[in-house]
């Protein structure tokens, strides 16, 4: 598969370690990870071993969470892409710098993992896990075709399901 995933504002690339101290910018926001993870990002080392486990998931799978640049000026704004979870089915997630919400970028971004899950990566179907309070997080999987489908624990708290199937529209 061919990096970047080019956009009309934005592009996907592996991330690097050179990324670290911009993506703890965005880590370290508690309004950005108020329904991330487990929550806001300390450290700039817990930012690197983060960046560490996307570029080793990389290197296994061929695909991971993947670096949101702004293609005007080179900034990375955030995270998108697709990981593996342990029942083996694939999860789309993304995660932008507060200073980047409501442009359309994570749709961007987010079609852009969709894009690269039906062709090249031929993944046939994502799941994404968004907590019911998250309103623009499901606004962007129904705008991408995504359907409600149950409740899943996450990071100790109870999160919605969305499915999209892909084998069916390929
Ligand atoms: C969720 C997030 C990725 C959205 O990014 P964004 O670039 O602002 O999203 P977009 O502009 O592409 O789309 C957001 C949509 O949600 C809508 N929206 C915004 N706030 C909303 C809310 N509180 N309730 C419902 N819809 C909302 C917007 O109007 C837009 O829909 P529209 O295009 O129909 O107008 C961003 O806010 C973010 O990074 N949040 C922190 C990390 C996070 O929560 N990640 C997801 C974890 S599941």
């Amino acid at each position: 598969m061919d990096f970047p995933l080019i956009g009309t504002a934005i592009e996907l690339r592996p991330f690097t370690l050179d990324d670290v101290a911009a993506a703890h910018e965005v880590y370290s926001d508690p309004r950005v990870m108020r329904y991330v993870g487990h929550g806001p990002v300390g450290t700039v080392a817990g930012t690197e071993s983060i960046i560490r486990q996307f570029m080793a998931h990389q290197q296994a799978h061929g695909f991971g969470f993947w670096a949101v640049v702004d293609r005007a000026s080179g900034t990375l704004i955030g995270d998108a892409g697709l990981a593996r979870a342990a029942s083996g089915e694939i999860e789309m997630g993304y995660t932008l710098g507060t200073a980047w919400w409501g442009r359309g970028l994570a749709t961007e971004a987010a079609g852009l993992c969709v894009a690269a899950a039906r062709g090249p990566l031929r993944i046939p179907r994502l799941r994404a896990l968004v907590e019911a309070p998250n309103g623009a997080s499901q606004r962007v999987l129904t705008k991408l075709g995504f359907t409600l489908s149950g409740t899943a624990m996450a990071f100790g708290r109870e999160h919605l399901v969305y499915r999209l199937e892909l084998s069916e529209i390929r």
